[in-house]
This record gives C-alpha cells, structure tokens and sequence, in this order.
C-alpha cells in the first residue's frame, strides 16, 4: 500500500496575504492524526515564503512547472534548480493548462521531468484526455501514449509520481464515474509495468479533476489511486483539510 500524497495546485493564484491559509493548513493538520503526504505547489513567486511557513512541519512544497535546462537565456523560466534552491521538493510537470497554453509535448514533459531528478526533486507528471477524445473512446490510448512518453526514461518508479487528471474534469464540477477512474488507474498501472518500469507498483497514481471534500473518500478509496492532485479545493483550507480527511 503506497503512502497517499494529497498535493494542491494553486495554479495562478495566491498572494502574500494568501498564506494565511498555508498557516491554518499546519493548525489543522497539527490538530488531526492523517498518514498522507501532504504537498502545496504555489505559484513560484511564493514557494520560498511558503517554505518558510510549512518549516518543521511536515508539509511539503512544490513548483508547477519548470524549464528544461538548469539556467541561460530564458526569460521569464525557472529552472527546477532554482525551485529546489527556495527548498521545494516537488515540481508538476505537463498539467494539461501547460500543454494547452503553452502547447507542452510529450516529449518537453518528459525533459522537464529529467530536470527535476537531475535538480533532486519529485516531478509530477500529469496525463489526461479531452473530452473530444473520451468522447471518440479514446482514452486509454490516449493515456497509454502521454504516459509511455511523458515519463523520464529508465527511471525507476519511486522517483516520480503521475497525475492522472481528465481535462474536461479540471474546473469543471464534473467527475469521472469511480469504475472509469478504477479502469484509468488499472491501465496506467499495467502500462508502467508493460513498459518496464523498475518498481513500476512503487509509482503513485494521483487523480485530479474536481477533487473536492464531499467527493473524495469515494475517489481516494479506488484501489489504484495513491493520492489527489487538487486545484480549487486546495486555495482555502478548511476545503482542502476536508479532502485530506477523506483519504
Ligand atoms: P480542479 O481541482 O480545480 O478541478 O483542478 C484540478 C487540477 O488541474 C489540479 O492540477
């Protein structure tokens, strides 16, 4: 049974005065009994304050993104190096928001991933369909392309960690039924070993897409799923307290 890691995304949004919900995070989880992993990814511009408020407690932080090389002539990236540096140990990689937006390959995933083991942190790979692909029954191929190329090549699978977020579920209010994220998580499990992944059972499966208090006992309870990767329901909280409690 792997640990579950409940990581937050609070993707672009947060200011100074936001950490006070970092604060009440450490009362809370001070005051509970919980055996996950608990991670926040802030936006960059607040990974090394938050650092600093999660400081001997045992909370993890995390940057959503990195550059590819360790650092030269790229205006506006930061490197995993750098996120390191400010005490990170995490970095998501490939959320779906980066291979839209910023139109992220699998094959620039998987040097971001490189990156992060090379800065010594954890990279989050995200993976997940669109609705136009689910929609034309295709989202374990789907799956099993991102997955097969946006993971970091012969690296065994206590080193990195796979977000499994369907993009028509990111915002939306909409879940996946818990057999769909069940045969999600069983496929993604049977790729890594079909692949060769050493220690392919020791990668843990997070899910992510309209997390939220009231639904997550069900999703955390699915067997393959190791944890959630949680937008929204990660900026205040009370809510994201309600989600840790459910696993
Ligand atoms: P929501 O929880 O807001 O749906 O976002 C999920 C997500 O994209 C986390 O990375």
């Amino acid at each position: 049974m792997l640990k579950p890691l409940i990581a937050g995304n609070w993707k672009m949004n947060g200011l100074k005065s936001s950490l006070t919900e970092a604060e009440l995070l450490v009362e809370g989880l001070s005051q509970g009994n919980y055996s996950v992993d608990v991670l926040i990814c802030p936006p960059a511009t607040l990974i090394d304050r938050m650092v600093s408020v999660f400081d001997g407690n045992a909370i993890s932080v995390g940057g959503q993104d990195c550059h590819a090389n360790a650092s030269g002539a790229h205006t506006g990236d930061v490197s995993a190096e750098m996120i390191s540096d400010m005490g990170a140990t995490f970095v998501i990689v490939g959320h779906s928001e980066r291979r839209t937006d910023h139109g992220e390959t699998n094959a620039v995933v998987r040097d971001k991933a490189e990156a992060a083991l090379r800065a010594g942190i954890t990279p989050i790979v995200c993976i997940g369909e669109t609705l136009a692909q689910r929609e034309a029954g295709e989202t374990l191929s789907v799956l099993g392309d991102q997955i097969a190329n946006s993971i970091p090549p012969g690296v065994a699978g206590d080193q990195y960690v796979v977000a499994y977020e369907p993009v028509w579920a990111i915002g939306t209010g909409l879940v996946p039924e818990t057999s769909d994220i069940n045969t999600a998580h069983n496929f993604l499990r049977s790729k890594l070993q079909e692949i060769g992944v050493e220690n392919a059972d020791k990668v843990r499966l997070l899910y992510g897409g309209s997390v939220k208090p009231s639904n997550a006992a069900e999703i955390l309870g699915v067997a393959e799923v190791n944890g959630a990767l949680v937008g929204g329901a990660s900026l205040k909280a009370a809510d994201f307290l309600g989600i840790i409690a459910g696993a």
